[in-house]
């Protein structure tokens, strides 16, 4: 005999699912099933994570920048990451979770981030590959995701992707002025290229037939296509622009399918993903400390901002008594 209390359970899910299938978006004061709350917290949040975490590799750049062009359009860039981070931790918040809490759970390795930005930007032409690859790479699953069943997660989306195809096109434009400079700069964005590609492709996730989550993301519509669907979308469209601009795909096994229209790939190295998303990557140790650091030198600025708030609310007390 089912429990009154198990039976509504049950009646919640079954309308949230029926919501779900319908197309519905689900707003921050709806009914939802826990699970569904918790796996939205994780992935918002872990993506808020990296677009922040994203800024480190890219900021070191900013004095070396090769002209002021150059240095506006990465300076500009940058802010953008801050504030698609900042967007993501408020739609994380309307799900119940404190910032401050979402911070310690980075702080304290319980959260990750995106793998991708373990990674160190040893050249110019890194910036040019990171703005071509990482962020053509975010583009094609963020678009996706601005038709993710949370609300204020898909509205974070469209204005985020906006924004994205703005990253994808400055690094494209770096990597294409290199390849039509002198050798040096070619071998430059070269190496770049070969250094990024796979850990590009990494971004994606797992398999689908290894990735722990995308059932209920697909089941709940948090994702609209899979791990292996999108990354094929990005293969296929970067595989063309790297061949028109004279860029080398670092893969032997590189083949187009004609009758599909597709790239097979060679076996991505997945002992490397685990690995550095383990935290063994090159630079796992210098991103935390560094966010632990800033975040440690901003406390006056919370404290303050709370202090203001706190007198502001006192006052309007005062007044409406
Ligand atoms: N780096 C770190 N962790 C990764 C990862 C990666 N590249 N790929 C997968 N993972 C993690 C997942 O978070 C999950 O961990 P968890 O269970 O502890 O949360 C685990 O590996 C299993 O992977 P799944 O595929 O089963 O998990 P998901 O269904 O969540 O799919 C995802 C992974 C595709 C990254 C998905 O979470 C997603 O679409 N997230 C939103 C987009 C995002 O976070 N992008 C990160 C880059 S943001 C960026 O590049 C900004 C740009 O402006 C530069």
């Amino acid at each position: 005999m089912i429990s009154e209390k198990n039976a509504g359970i049950m009646d919640l899910v079954e309308k949230f699912q029926s919501r779900i299938d319908s197309g519905e978006f689900i707003e921050p004061k709806d009914e939802m099933p826990d699970a569904y709350r918790q796996h939205l917290i994780r992935q918002i949040s872990q993506h808020a994570h990296s677009e922040v975490i994203g800024m480190q590799p890219e900021s070191n750049w900013i004095t070396r920048a090769p002209s002021l062009r150059a240095k506006q359009i990465l300076l500009a860039k940058i802010q953008d990451e801050g504030g698609h981070g900042l967007y993501l931790y408020s739609a994380a918040e309307t799900l119940g979770i404190s910032r401050e809490e979402m911070i310690s759970q980075l702080h304290s390795g319980k959260a990750k981030y995106s793998s991708i930005f373990n990674y160190p930007a040893l050249t110019w032409a890194d910036i040019g590959a990171i703005g071509w690859l990482v962020d053509g790479a975010a583009i094609v699953n963020q678009v996706s995701l601005q038709r993710t069943s949370y609300g204020p997660y898909s509205r974070a989306m469209v204005r985020i992707c906006k924004e994205e195809s703005f990253h994808q096109r400055q690094g494209y434009e770096i990597m294409a002025h290199m390849m039509a400079g002198t050798k040096d700069q070619q071998e430059m964005a070269q190496d770049a290229m070969n250094r990024w590609w796979w850990p590009s492709l990494m971004m994606f996730g797992p398999h689908d037939s290894d990735s722990p989550r995308t059932h209920n993301a697909m089941k709940w519509r948090i994702k609209r296509e899979s791990n292996d669907e999108l990354r094929q979308r990005f293969i296929d469209k970067t595989v063309q622009q790297a061949e028109v601009i004279g860029l080398k795909i670092p893969d032997n096994n590189l083949k187009l399918n004609e009758s599909t229209g597709h790239y097979s790939i060679g076996e991505i190295n997945w002992a490397e993903f685990q690995n550095v998303i383990n935290g063994n990557g090159p630079c796992n140790v210098q991103r935390m400390q560094h966010h632990v650091k800033i975040h440690e030198d901003g406390a006056w600025v919370r404290e303050a901002a709370e202090a203001y708030k706190r007198k502001r609310m006192k006052e309007q007390n005062t007044y409406s008594a």
